[in-house]
């Protein structure tokens, strides 16, 4: 059994549809523990900076503007195979190819408009979770 740590967005197209407890729930369900969260309004520095695997991609410059278009939840999830569990949640980056009851196949629109993201590996989320929390903003159960 592994514990593992995980970086999380809600994105802005579902924050903007009133989405964000329907997602934590799923979350908390799949047995990942929330043990950091904060909603942003991402700079275009920061987007960039966050997506920089991505540059000179040709869906790179639309995915920062539709990143920094509203307000985002950011969360650090805990719990066993957290990485690959997140990922099942979430489901395939386009909705059309998303397993049904996943989060993307019941609210992405689009493969660009996606509605959460989920680190791909553990060098990812250590990177990721660094990018937009301080260790004392993360704060583990107790009991
Ligand atoms: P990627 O890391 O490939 O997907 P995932 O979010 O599933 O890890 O891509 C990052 C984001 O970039 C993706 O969530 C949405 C956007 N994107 C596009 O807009 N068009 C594309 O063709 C791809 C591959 C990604
Ligand atoms: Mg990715």
């Amino acid at each position: 059994m592994t514990i593992e740590r995980t970086f999380s967005i809600i994105k802005p197209d579902a924050v903007g549809r009133n989405l964000v407890g329907d997602i934590y729930h799923r979350f908390e369900n799949a047995g990942l523990q929330i043990i950091a969260a904060k909603m942003l309004h991402l700079s275009r520095e920061q987007a960039e900076g966050f997506y920089a695997e991505h540059q000179g991609k040709p869906f790179y410059d639309p995915l920062i503007k539709f990143m920094t278009s509203g307000p985002i939840m950011v969360q650090v999830l805990e719990g066993e195979d957290a990485i690959r569990r997140h990922r099942e949640v979430i489901g395939a980056t386009d909705p059309l190819k998303a397993q049904a009851g996943t989060i993307r196949a019941d609210y992405a629109s689009s493969v660009q408009q996606n509605a959460v993201h989920g680190s791909d590996s553990t060098t990812s989320a250590e990177r990721e979770i660094a990018y937009f929390f301080t260790g004392e903003e993360i704060c583990p159960r107790t009991r």
